[in-house]
């Protein structure tokens, strides 16, 4: 049997995933066919607030396992901000020093945050968005060999920790009643990662990828692939079926979300729950699983996103 991807983890490390999967239903009454339900993973729950606590963990497990990473050692990675955030927390709980290059219209929030783990911040071009960190990190990568660039776009253990975390615990906590998975991409690692899963132990599982509809959208940690630096670990063919998200209605899904389940999540958790609403307006009977990536604290300052209070 392969070995858990978050084997090793000791102490808060050992708290990450395990997230528990939760219906969504009064933010959808009137939206979904009788015979559909609507869960999602609250990812929001994890020690660092989302869901790329699970492959910052499994990276750096990844890298210490490899004999790369020693006391003191250096990380250094790209990201908008949540894995940035995971990998600050874990840095901090095991002796490393994190360098990240983060763009520099990242919200105050997320900044504060680093700074209080004790991350060291490379604030990057605002108008090259994510795009901008990920070349500014490869440049650092070529400057300092000792350091350990983790490169979460490229690292398969990205994908590897939905693998054997994010997939079966989505088969457990549904009894094996979980006929649609959905998931929206940024280094794709949740997707593609959940998806293999399924596709390697329960193949009639329908999987679905969501990306915002045009390259300029605020749906923040999600990417219009056909306008970005493709990850590597991205497969284009994987999915089953490719859905769109609008931000201003991914945006209406996050305040009534809120409102009406009393599930603060982010905006690309209340994108998925749109794609998961327009799929299952094509479905008889589903159980539909999505992954609410964050939650919304994160974003609170954030005024166009819950409108004015
Ligand atoms: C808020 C948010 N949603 C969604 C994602 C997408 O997850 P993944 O990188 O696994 O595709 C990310 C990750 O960057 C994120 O920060």
């Amino acid at each position: 049997m392969d070995m858990h991807p978050f084997q090793g983890a000791t102490g808060l490390l050992s708290r990450i995933g395990d997230t528990p999967l939760v219906r969504i239903e009064r933010a959808v009454d009137g939206m979904l066919p009788e015979g559909v339900e609507l869960w999602g993973k609250l990812e929001g729950l994890n020690p660092g607030g989302s869901v790329k606590d699970r492959a910052a963990l499994a990276m750096v497990l990844d890298a210490e396992r490899r004999g790369k990473l020693h006391p003191g050692g250096t990380l250094l990675d790209a990201s908008s901000g949540n894995t940035g955030i995971s990998l600050a927390m874990i840095a901090a709980a095991r002796g490393y020093r994190l360098v990240l290059c983060l763009p520099a219209n990242a919200n105050g929030e997320r900044k504060a945050l680093l700074g209080i783990y004790g991350a060291q911040v490379v604030l990057t071009d605002p108008l090259a968005g994510s795009d901008g960190a990920i070349l500014e990190a490869r440049a650092l990568a070529a400057k300092h060999p000792d350091w350990v660039y983790l490169d979460q776009y490229s690292n398969p253990a990205n994908w590897r920790a939905h693998y054997g975390s994010t997939g079966p615990e989505i088969w457990a906590q549904t009894q094996g009643r979980v006929t649609h998975f959905v998931a929206a991409l940024g280094t794709s690692g949740t997707f593609v990662g959940t998806t293999r899963y399924f596709r390697d132990h329960h193949p009639h599982v329908v999987a679905s990828e969501v990306q915002p509809d045009s390259p300029f959208h605020g749906l923040e940690g999600l990417k219009h692939m056909p306008s970005a630096l493709v990850p590597a670990i991205y497969e284009a063919n994987l999915a089953d079926h490719h859905l769109e998200a609008d931000t201003e209605r991914a945006y209406g899904m996050a305040r009534a979300l809120a409102a009406k389940d009393g599930l603060h999540v982010g905006p690309s958790a209340a994108a998925a729950v749109t794609a998961c609403v327009d799929l299952a307006a094509t479905l008889d009977r589903a159980v539909i699983v999505t992954i609410l990536c964050d939650g919304g604290g994160r974003y609170l300052s954030d005024h166009h996103l819950w409108g004015a209070a």
